[in-house]
């Protein structure tokens, strides 16, 4: 469980990152953050480029920022997008968050406006591919 103030924190920080994304192809800006075993706060936002496939969503950012500060673990993740659909991590940000992540962690995705649902990883990467599943 994360606690309110805690989550209200991480909230507010995947919404300010969700503010510098860099998004002028697709126009849809998101932002996320991740909160540490160590109560550390990483967000991020989408950045894409004018070779498409190039770009990388909020997540991968948030993610780098937890791992180039030395930190292993999430906790917690939050996603912040606007639109009718609930915006949910991409296949491979699934695969990422994973890897930092246990089948409870929960990602929390909603709109500037407030967080609308909870996953947990293992929802939104059931079956997935670990390390232990390597030879
Ligand atoms: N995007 C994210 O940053 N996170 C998601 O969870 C879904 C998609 C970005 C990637 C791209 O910059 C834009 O949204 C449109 O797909």
């Amino acid at each position: 469980m994360t606690d309110d103030t805690t989550l209200a924190a991480l909230f507010a920080a995947a919404a300010a990152a969700r503010e510098n994304a860099h998004a002028p192809y697709s126009r849809f800006h998101v932002g996320a953050a991740v909160l540490s075993e160590s109560g550390v706060v990483y967000a991020g936002c989408n950045v894409e480029v004018a070779s498409f496939p190039e770009g990388w969503c909020a997540e991968t950012t948030a993610i780098g920022k937890l791992v180039s500060a030395g930190d292993k673990s999430i906790r917690a993740v939050v996603v912040v997008a606007e639109g009718a659909r609930l915006t949910t991590p991409c296949g491979g940000c699934r695969q990422r968050l994973a890897e930092f992540a246990g089948p409870d962690t929960p990602v929390h995705v909603g709109s500037p406006a407030g967080i609308r649902r909870v996953f947990t990883i293992g929802e939104l990467l059931p079956a997935g591919f670990a390390l232990e599943d390597q030879p």
